[in-house]
């Protein structure tokens, strides 16, 4: 608890002295790169943009000149010292990570370096300092060797969730050095949907097909709101983790709304704005059983926003190593995000990855159940059955741990276990 009110006062504090709070900057990175997602991925996207932002912290820690300057005006850095924003990042999550009993979240981060190159003491010394994370050495050369290496602690890391996240044929004969972060989230409801009310209903995707998909409906007090910016209407919902330490926020243009030209007007002060104007009341919810699960090339997108130079070589990444040979290979995410009725489950992992999805067990309804069973006179219908948006946020920080969007709940995966329940 001393490192939330820590953490609270240096967050008022930086506010102070800079012209925007850090949850602020962090949240203008998320849409940035959200937003640079979007213009290459036409369906469902999942990232984490805190993993991101963690992963680019610390290639920027060892990052000199154009390298560094890229990566800090992208994460909207200040002029402090290098580590500073992000240590107290992570004294929070450290003191967020001994709750375990609520909800499990693991953030790793790790650097993993060609053998034969030198690490500098100063950058493992940091490193370890701001990121609590090492840099380890690998034979590249010996690519099966390695990835399983690596593999190995990444699933170490996500719960055995994320297994295989590389293999032999993602390193070459150039691979030097490759950023891994792994995310790990798993929470349930603060208020749980009960598994006999959920329904077969239609989603109307993007394209305005039909499909029939397994829809959970709750009578919840919670916080919501209703808004509206030049000529759209949507609804914004949260619905928080047990604990209180994490929150879905659900933003659902209305029906006549292209999710995409929603997508274009969101800003960071417009999600604070949501964060801050929602009010407890009581709302009637429809929202699908829903899996995402995506593997993105960032360095496409972060290209977009400018971060060219730590991909190439010749940079100056010389407060990691001395060679000029050594630059970032690949930055890749590979996330999986469920969400049922007991919660969601959460696993990402930066880098070239795989993630093998668990099953949960579901109790079966039979179809003729269908009976309606919510029968309020709620004023209030948040029906999520066309495309939205997604964040799942950390309340004390305004932190994003994930952002996404459904535009069609993912029927393929839940045909199995899913779908025949119903
Ligand atoms: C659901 O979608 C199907 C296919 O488009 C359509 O035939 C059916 O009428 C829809 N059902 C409802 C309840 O709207
Ligand atoms: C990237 O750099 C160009 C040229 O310096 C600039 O015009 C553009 O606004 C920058 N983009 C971002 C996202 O910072």
């Amino acid at each position: 608890m001393d490192k939330i009110l820590l953490w609270s006062l240096l967050l008022i504090f930086s506010g102070s002295q800079a012209s925007r709070p850090l949850a602020q900057r962090n949240i203008e990175f998320a849409v940035d790169l959200y937003q640079a997602i979007c213009l290459s991925h036409k369906n469902n996207i999942i990232f984490s943009p805190l993993g991101t932002t963690l992963g680019l912290g610390m290639v920027q820690l060892g990052a000199k000149g154009k390298a560094q300057q890229q990566i800090r005006q992208t994460l909207k850095l200040q002029e402090t010292s290098a580590g500073e924003e992000f240590s107290v990042l992570k004294s929070f999550f450290s003191a967020i990570s001994e709750k375990k009993q609520e909800f499990t979240f693991n953030l790793a981060n790790a650097l993993y370096l060609q053998e034969g190159f030198t690490v500098k003491e100063q950058y493992l010394h940091s490193n370890k300092e701001f990121f609590q994370s090492a840099i380890k050495l690998v034979d590249f050369q010996d690519a099966k060797t390695s990835a399983e290496t690596i593999s190995t602690w990444v699933e170490s890391k996500t719960d055995g969730k994320i297994k295989d996240m590389f293999s032999g044929e993602d390193f070459g004969p150039l691979t030097r050095l490759i950023l891994v972060n792994a995310v790990y989230f798993k929470g349930d409801w603060k208020q749980k949907f009960t598994k006999e009310n959920t329904q077969l209903m239609n989603f109307t995707k993007k394209d305005g097909a039909a499909v029939k998909i397994p829809m959970m409906k709750a009578l919840v007090r919670t916080k919501y709101g209703y808004f509206s910016g030049s000529s759209m209407n949507y609804q914004v919902l949260e619905l928080p983790y047990k604990g209180d330490e994490f929150s879905l926020i659900i933003v659902l243009p209305a029906e006549d709304v292209n999710i995409e030209e929603m997508e274009k007007q969101i800003t960071a002060h417009q999600i604070l704005k949501w964060f801050s104007e929602m009010q407890e009341e009581e709302v009637e919810v429809s929202l699908p059983r829903f899996q995402v699960e995506q593997k993105l090339d960032f360095k496409e997108a972060l290209y977009s926003l400018n971060i060219t130079e730590i991909f190439s070589g010749g940079c100056d990444l010389s407060g990691i190593t001395d060679s000029a040979e050594v630059f970032i290979s690949q930055v890749m995410q590979h996330v999986f995000f469920e969400i049922n009725e007991d919660g969601s489950e959460a696993a990402t992992s930066a880098g070239v990855c795989s993630v093998d999805a668990q099953g949960q067990k579901i109790s079966s309804v039979h179809p003729s159940m269908h009976i309606p069973v919510i029968m309020s006179l709620a004023q209030n219908q948040f029906i999520a059955n066309h495309p939205f948006l997604f964040i799942v946020k950390n309340n004390p920080t305004e932190s994003i741990l994930f952002m996404g969007r459904v535009t069609n709940p993912d029927t393929q995966k839940m045909k199995g276990r899913d779908l025949d329940s119903l």
